[in-house]
């Protein structure tokens, strides 16, 4: 509550001063994204929800606008905010040099990995292992771009990275390379697939601007680095993000609170302590 009635005053005091790029579209901010990749964007009944959509929803809030999204295929996002059908594409974008060609991008707001899905029993250990092997991916995205270049490999893609999984799921292909999150949860959710430990790749992302909107470029950016100060931004990837670290951590906080006032000594061992019992 307390943070809902901050977040609104905090709101409430940009949206006297900013003045709204799009005024011509009625004070929307139109996010084009593709909500087929939790924890990011993915649908939850009617409502798109995920870390893009509560973040660009905060981010419309400071600039004193209204958050409407537009769901489509990945591959469409970028396109649509070169020809003005969005003004913000925001969809676990990795930033890439040939992207930022046709496109702007803000600051960073994640760093991530592409990360290999392989059946329990498979013989794949490592991304060595994948030449010449059937490859699923998400058309369009890092995973589709970086899988076309394993040695002798075929490159199966789907317009969702479910359907990746699926196939892999059901045998007809041999791995599916996409974003560490999103795999993260499929592998959770289903039976009979792991995850490698070995990631792919290294990658930012960003959110998409039209190369000509200088200006939202950087009052988004304002916004994005505000949240993050606030510690808002934070708050939200908690929310859908709970790494195994984060949990250690907020374990071992606890523990220590009473030897605060102790020895060093103290506070290691019930931090030892604590490992023991989450092992
Ligand atoms: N990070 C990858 C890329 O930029 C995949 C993003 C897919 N996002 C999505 N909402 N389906 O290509």
């Amino acid at each position: 509550m307390k943070r809902f009635l901050a977040a609104m005053a905090v709101g409430a005091l940009t949206a006297a001063c900013a003045v709204p790029v799009m005024a011509e579209d009625d004070n929307v901010l139109v996010m084009a994204t593709n909500a087929e990749f939790p924890p990011y964007e993915y649908r939850e009944g009617d409502e798109i929800v995920g870390i893009d959509a509560e973040v660009a929803a905060l981010i419309a809030d400071k600039l004193g606008m209204e958050l409407q999204i537009e769901d489509m295929a990945f591959d469409s996002v970028l396109a649509a905010v070169q020809t003005g059908k969005a003004d913000i594409a925001m969809a676990g974008i990795t930033v890439t040099e040939d992207r930022q060609k046709t496109v702007n991008f803000t600051d960073p707001y994640t760093t991530a990995t592409q990360m290999i899905i392989v059946a329990e029993d498979s013989e794949i250990a490592s991304p060595d292992d994948l030449t010449g092997k059937t490859v699923g991916v998400q058309l369009g995205t890092t995973g589709d771009i970086y899988a076309d270049d394993i040695e002798d490999a075929t490159v199966e893609r789907y317009s969702k990275g479910f359907e990746a999984v699926q196939a892999l799921i059901q045998g007809k292909i041999d791995a599916v390379v996409i974003d560490g999150e999103p795999a993260k949860v499929f592998v959770e959710q289903n039976e009979g697939i792991k995850l490698l430990d070995e990631a792919f790749t290294e990658e930012e992302y960003a959110i998409a601007i039209a190369k000509d909107n200088e200006e939202l470029l950087e009052q988004v950016n304002t916004a994005l680095n505000e949240l993050k100060e606030e510690g808002e931004f934070q708050k939200v990837v908690d929310k859908y993000i709970t790494s195994d670290d984060a949990e250690a951590e907020t374990e071992a906080v606890t523990e220590e609170a009473p030897a605060e006032a102790g020895s060093e000594a103290q506070t290691e061992a019930a931090a030892e302590e604590t490992e023991a019992v989450t092992e």
